[in-house]
């Protein structure tokens, strides 16, 4: 077990519905920190690094596009196994098989519309956090 930072996405839709106050309440009432925060619309080309595993695959440029469509609220969220507990917290990557409490499975019905986005490995997460956080965290 060890202290680590992760991070969050509350993508277009999560943003357009009004839900990024709730989603950050059920991480901080979790008990993890908030150590960074930045609300900007991703450009293209640092969509395309940041799923840049996606690179081939067919659902590629649609989730670029989405990503790119509307200001997401970047967060670097701290804590005991942190990566692991936001995963949790999210639910499973379709909604339609996320369990009810987690964020997804309360809010989200779409796969192309599910939310969140969380780092899945400690190597995302450090080069995801580099990407959105280039001057470091607080
Ligand atoms: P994310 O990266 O956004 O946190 O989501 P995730 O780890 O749960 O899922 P991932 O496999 O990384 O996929 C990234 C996003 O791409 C969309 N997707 N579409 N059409 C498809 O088969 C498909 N598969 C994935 C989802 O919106 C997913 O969140
Ligand atoms: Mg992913």
């Amino acid at each position: 077990m060890a202290r680590e930072t992760t991070l969050v996405l509350i993508k277009p839709d999560g943003m357009r519905r009004g839900l990024a106050g709730e989603i950050i309440l059920r991480f901080e009432r979790r008990g993890l920190e908030l150590r960074g925060a930045r609300l900007l619309k991703i450009p293209k080309q640092m969509a395309r690094e940041h799923y840049a595993e996606h690179k081939g695959k067919p659902f590629f440029g649609s989730l670029v596009d989405f990503i790119t469509s509307s200001p997401v609220l970047a967060l670097a969220v701290s804590g005991e196994s942190a990566i692991s507990v936001v995963r949790t917290m999210m639910g499973a990557t379709h909604p339609l098989d996320s369990a009810p409490g987690t964020i997804r499975g309360d809010y989200a019905l779409e796969l192309s519309e599910n939310i969140v986005h969380g780092s899945d490995s400690k190597a995302s997460a450090r080069r995801e956090l580099a990407l959105f956080f280039p001057d470091g965290l607080v």
